[in-house]
């Protein structure tokens, strides 16, 4: 494996830098360990305020210490409150906070990354950076340093490529458009989507023709995928079996793309195969985990419990929560809910019907936050209610647990399209929020379409356990990563390496 393979080379260094929310830290956490694996020397940074929640509720420093070429570095995080998507507060239009997260974190993360970038001695410089696909404002500080920069978007191959093709979308006249206006008919300009992408199945910042912020966001990731372009290598945490079409798509314009993933699972593969087989303890929560569902789980029978989870940021309305929980209650099945502190915005209005209570109580679970990967690993769990994450949908595909999904912002609408739509492995609730359909469509996923589902789920998951194996794509195109990653070191950087700048 890597490890053997580059043991003599001379140990590159690479600074990984995340946007610091959940869904970002978690994958290029995971990025960072696989490099770690393969001997380099890697330092990661996280916000003060991440670096303290992963301290307190995960093992974090006691699995990198065994990493000797690994450092955390902080960034202060002193921006103003309403800016932080952190997991104690309540933020509605996430997509905006975000933004103005990434201009806030910009001029105090600057100092330290200079500091890293042009090295006080040799053996500390950085020879290759990887950066966040929202945090372009890094690109600079790269060219500058004369250090090759490698892009790692942590949103799937069909959810990057809508992005790209915004540009096109927009002269077409067919972004933005209004909500609720034949939100079914086909989109022409994202290629190889031609026959089933629709309006509603758009990056959700597409809708909303009349909303400056929404053209802000437009304009905003419009920057983001031209630096994309711009970087010597694309990351994608996906694998060439399940998106291969659209990898080919995205290739037209970044030539050097590498699909490494399922990044968990790969993960984990490489650790088991370790000659002393290193601990699969890899958690990156930045919330305390509540265990005590799995006991629960342990006495429900096999595949009858849906999983409920919409990852670490989506809010919803109190009606919309009210619906969401008479359909789980109505549809008589188990339900083990993820019910985040933060995840309404606004406060119930009254008292909770007494059926609602008395149901929950008879077949449901709630926690503030689960082991997820544990979670859908386990044998009672049949379905899975989520938002069309990135990570999440990974996780279930490597569970095989088919999906209910209920798109909340940003690439979830084009995931959940995959998902039901060409991949067959779970059904589309999105711009829906009743009761009623809640019940029935869970009943579909558990019963009633559940047998075409799994045998769908069953191939793909299958798929990616071979991709991360030995020979597989994600795990040669790693090995061939880490490759490039050493000779971009002996190169000496910018100016000498094959940029396509
Ligand atoms: C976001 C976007 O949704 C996603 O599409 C994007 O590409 C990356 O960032 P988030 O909304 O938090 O992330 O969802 P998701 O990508 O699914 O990540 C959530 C992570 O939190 C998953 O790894 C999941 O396992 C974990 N989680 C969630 C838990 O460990 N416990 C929980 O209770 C809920």
């Amino acid at each position: 494996m890597a490890k053997m393979e580059h043991q003599s080379s001379p140990t590159p260094h690479v600074l990984i830098f995340p946007l610091p929310v959940q869904g970002h830290v978690t994958p290029m956490l995971h990025l960072a360990e696989l490099l770690c694996l393969a001997h380099l020397q890697v330092t990661f940074l996280n916000t003060n305020h991440n670096h303290q929640l992963l301290t307190q509720n995960t093992n974090i420093e006691a699995r990198f210490s065994r990493y000797l070429g690994f450092t955390f570095k902080t960034i202060p995080d002193d921006w103003p409150p309403q800016n932080r998507p952190r997991p104690q507060a309540s933020n509605v239009n996430i997509m905006k906070i975000l933004k103005a997260m990434v201009e806030g974190m910009a001029p105090r993360a600057e100092p330290l990354i200079r500091e890293l970038l042009f090295g006080t001695t040799e053996t500390d410089k950085v020879t290759c950076f990887i950066i966040d696909g929202w945090l372009s404002f890094a690109y600079d500080l790269a060219k500058e340093a004369e250090v090759p920069v490698i892009a790692f978007r942590c949103s799937s191959a069909c959810g990057n490529w809508s992005y790209f093709c915004i540009p096109q979308l927009i002269e077409a006249g067919e972004v933005p458009f209004k909500e609720n206006e034949e939100m079914d008919r086909i989109v022409c300009n994202v290629l190889g989507m031609e026959s089933f992408l629709r309006y509603r199945d758009l990056p959700s910042f597409c809708r909303g023709k009349d909303k400056s912020s929404c053209d802000d966001l437009r304009q905003y990731f419009m920057r983001e995928v031209q630096q994309t372009k711009q970087a010597q290598f694309l990351i994608l945490n996906t694998f060439e079996d399940l998106e291969g079409p659209i990898l080919s798509q995205i290739r037209s314009q970044c030539s050097q793309v590498y699909p490494i993933g399922p990044l968990h699972a790969h993960l984990k593969y490489r650790l088991g195969k370790e000659e002393t087989p290193l601990s699969n303890n890899s958690s990156s929560s930045l919330w305390e985990v509540d265990k005590s569902c799995t006991s629960w789980l342990d006495l429900k029978p096999d595949k009858s419990v849906i999983y409920v989870s919409f990852g670490s940021t989506t809010t919803f309305t109190a009606d919309q929560l009210m619906e969401l929980w008479a359909g789980l209650v109505q549809s008589k099945k188990y339900f083990l809910w993820v019910v985040r502190p933060n995840i309404i915005a606004s406060s119930l209005d009254g008292p909770i019907p007494e059926d609602l209570l008395e149901g929950t109580k008879k077949r449901g679970y709630k926690v503030k936050w689960a082991p997820q990967d544990e979670v859908l690993a386990h044998r009672a769990i049949g379905g899975f209610l989520t938002h069309s994450g990135w990570n999440s949908t990974l996780e279930s595909i490597i569970a095989g647990v088919p999906m209910l999904c209920w798109p909340y912002f940003s690439d979830q609408q084009v995931n959940s399209r995959f998902v039901s739509q060409v991949w067959g492995i779970g059904l589309d609730m999105k711009d829906t929020c009743d009761r009623s359909i809640v019940e029935k469509m869970i009943n579909e996923v558990m019963d009633e379409k559940k047998e075409e589902l799994c045998r769908s789920m069953d191939n793909i998951s299958q798929a990616a356990k071979r991709s991360i194996a030995e020979g597989g794509s994600s795990y040669s195109n790693l090995n061939h990563l880490i490759d490039e990653i050493q000779a971009m070191s002996k190169k000496g950087g910018l100016k000498s390496s094959s940029s396509h700048q």
